[in-house]
């Protein structure tokens, strides 16, 4: 229950930021609501639009993390999602399009109106907001930065078939970054302390679901391609996608629900850090695996920064893990 209020924060807030991409040009918009956009006075006006919707989801994502802000938030969203039900219904004739944010507002206004209402009823129970929580903001920030990416790549570049590859492709080097910090943030607190490393300590558990939340962004996109080479498999997901990178999903769903406090909690600490060592290391290998396997097969104008980069950080990474390890093992 005490969740609710933040999903619907959540949720809305990435109904809110999806258009965002309009910022950048009038495509995406033409896109979204299905209309052409030759006039720059109308350009103008729509990618302002864009901008205070960006404006608006930020500050609903914001909210989650700091209680005192949430009911400016949610009467702010309301505004937003109900006023544009109630002006497209009473000017009515809309097209396709816009009859599909038409649908997304009324789920804004229904899941923002169920969130207020939980909000009242906990801070009237308790007698005061709920505590901040920088954890769920940066949960929510970093989800929402994963999602907003693929929607505004798909936006851009197209939702066909080569977007979805390019989506799939860059949100995997996002997840990879959050993977990345939760992989070093023991060991380089360990070996070299610091206000950074203690803070990325602090918020590993975050950074650690944040990846695993990212990764349903690859999910999504890996399942629209095959929607979109269908029926025939899509020729870029190979056997070892299956062989490795299956496991590997499955081991990052056991890691994300295992990070939860409720089923943390119920697990025995040594299963619990077995778990997540094992499967930390298991990532790492598919990460490496599918960047040295695509370094030696594809063809870039830039292989440094798509493929070397990473690797070289992997590799890093494991580096310090096994220093950090021998450390302690000197120690004790
Ligand atoms: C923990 C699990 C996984 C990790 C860490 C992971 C990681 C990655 C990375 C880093 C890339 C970018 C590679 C590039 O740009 O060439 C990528 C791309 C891709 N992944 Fe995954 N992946 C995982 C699971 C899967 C699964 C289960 C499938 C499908 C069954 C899959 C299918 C793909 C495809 C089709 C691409 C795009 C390849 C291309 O554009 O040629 N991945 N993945």
């Amino acid at each position: 229950m005490k969740h609710v209020p933040g999903v619907a924060l959540f949720v809305a807030g990435l109904i809110h930021l999806l258009p965002v991409a309009g910022v950048l040009g009038t495509q995406p918009l033409m896109r979204l609501y299905g209309m052409e956009v030759s006039e720059p006075d109308t350009a103008i006006l729509l990618q302002h639009r864009a901008l205070l919707f960006g404006v608006l989801g930020a500050m609903m994502l914001r909210a989650i993390a700091s209680p005192p802000l949430r009911f400016a938030a949610f009467a702010a969203g309301l505004i937003s999602s109900a006023g544009f039900v109630a002006v497209a219904l009473l000017k009515g004739g809309y097209n396709d399009a816009i009859a599909r944010v038409v649908a997304a507002d009324v789920m804004a206004t229904a899941l923002l109106g169920a969130g207020l209402a939980v909000e009242i009823a906990l801070v009237a129970r308790r007698g005061r907001p709920a505590e901040p929580s920088p954890e769920l903001g940066l949960i929510a920030a970093g989800t929402a930065l994963s999602v907003v990416l693929a929607a505004t790549i798909l936006a851009i570049a197209g939702d066909g078939r080569e977007g979805t590859q390019l989506a799939l492709r860059m949100t995997a080097r996002l997840s990879f970054f959050w993977f990345f910090l939760t992989f070093i943030a023991s060991p380089l607190n360990r070996l070299y302390p610091s206000a950074g490393s203690a803070w990325l300590l602090r918020n590993r558990r975050a950074l650690g679901v944040t990846f695993g939340l990212g990764m349903l962004v690859h999910v999504y996109c890996i399942l629209r391609l095959f929607v979109l080479y269908s029926p025939q498999r899509p020729p870029m997901v190979t056997d070892a996608d299956f062989l490795i990178g299956v496991p590997g999903l499955l081991l990052v769903a056991a890691l994300t629900v295992t990070s939860l406090g409720a089923l943390r909690r119920r697990m025995q600490p040594a299963h619990w850090r077995r778990l997540h060592t094992t499967g930390a290391w298991f990532v790492w290998a598919v990460f490496i695996l599918c960047l040295v396997d695509s370094a030696g097969r594809k063809q870039t104008d830039h292989p440094v920064l798509a493929y070397y980069l990473f690797i070289v950080l992997l590799l890093a990474g494991a580096g310090l893990r096994v220093a950090a390890a021998r450390r302690a093992s000197t120690l004790f």
